[in-house]
């Protein structure tokens, strides 16, 4: 009885009115509910102990005022949580990628020169038709010298020019051989060009680097001849340097076609006058070509007269450097971000 009058219902509800106005999180809610409306509550413990009638009406009454109470402030308390949650792990989905958390930009990255060179070439290759490869940057002596008719004292062959990574494998001294794994995987018609590094063993100059990349093309079909590939090449050329230009082809030797050649492209600096670039000749040397060496058809198992080819080999870093004027091949390796960032 005497914890019944103990009690004053009026103060108890201002007190628990109190505490949940002055509850700032779930948390604290949480716990004045414990103190106020728990099992071992005041409240609870007189509405145990009641006996009449008016004393229950008032305590219970006082028991709904301070539940709604709290049931209310839970609901905003939920509400601006989740608010400040929404405002404070936003992800701004229309920033550009480079701009997340602290909205740090990040510094793009542009494309190496020799990659924007390859590209290039394969586009204008895929245009005509072609098929693109991959090579084995990895060769055995068989692909790189042996299938494409490189005599057995030939200098090529040298370690002191090519690097041999044990008796008859070899980082591969060019695009070459990615020929024959293309004769051997498939009968003609044959359009494919083939990218990648090659290797040789050079003393590191500003025109020689003993790494570097190739662009290799072969074609072969049904009565092919020295026209096709001077018409192919001279559409090459025109892409990549201009519509203005020709080409020639000067005699050459190269073991796996025959006959070779070496063409040239009308510069296309001075239009063929005579300038630097082109050491005052008016032509500039773009590497070799030939007409495919029925020796390779023997190689790979076909009857010596049943096609007709021509192949021809370029370097990409040659090629990147007339097309943009880089004088020293040293550039292309050494990751020099002021070199590389005027290829935006
Ligand atoms: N592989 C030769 C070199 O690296 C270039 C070459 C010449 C490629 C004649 C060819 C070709 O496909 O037919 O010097």
């Amino acid at each position: 009885m005497d914890t019944v009058a103990a009690v004053d219902p009026e103060r108890l509800q201002q007190e628990a009115l109190a505490a949940v106005a002055a509850a700032s999180t779930l948390a604290e809610l949480d716990e004045a509910r414990v103190q106020y409306l728990g099992r071992r509550s005041a409240l609870k413990l007189a509405l145990r102990d009641v006996r009449d009638r008016e004393t229950g009406m008032t305590l219970n009454a006082v028991r709904e005022a301070v539940e709604a109470a709290f049931a209310a402030r839970e609901e905003d308390l939920r509400r601006a949580e989740l608010e400040e949650r929404l405002a404070t792990e936003r992800v701004d989905v229309t920033l550009p990628a480079g701009l997340v958390g602290q909205r740090k930009l990040r510094p793009r990255g542009t494309l190496h020169p020799s990659t924007l060179v390859r590209r290039e070439v394969e586009d204008i290759f895929l245009g005509l038709g072609y098929e693109i490869v991959d090579g084995r940057e990895v060769e055995t002596t068989r692909y790189n010298f042996d299938a494409l008719g490189f005599p057995e004292w030939h200098p090529a062959r040298s370690p002191r020019d090519t690097l041999y990574l044990g008796d008859e494998t070899v980082l591969r001294t060019e695009t070459s051989p990615a020929q024959i794994h293309k004769m051997e995987s498939q009968r003609p018609p044959i359009y494919m060009v083939s990218i990648g590094r090659v290797y040789r063993r050079d003393d590191i100059t500003a025109t020689r680097y003993p790494i570097f990349h190739q662009f290799e093309g072969l074609a072969i079909d049904d009565g092919i001849t020295m026209a096709d590939l001077k018409g192919t090449l001279l559409y090459v050329m025109r892409e990549l340097y201009g519509p203005e230009r020709e080409v020639r082809f000067r005699t050459h030797y190269f073991p796996f076609t025959e006959p070779s050649m070496e063409p040239d492209v009308s510069c296309f600096n001075c239009g063929g006058a005579g300038c630097a670039i082109c050491k005052h000749s008016g032509w500039i040397e773009m590497g070799g070509s030939g007409i495919v060496d029925p020796y390779l058809y023997e190689f790979v198992g076909w009857g010596l007269e049943e096609y007709s080819g021509f192949a021809f080999g370029m370097g990409v870093e040659r090629t990147a450097q007339l097309r943009y004027g880089i004088g020293d091949i040293r550039a292309f390796w050494e990751n020099d971000l002021r070199f590389l960032r005027q290829f935006r």
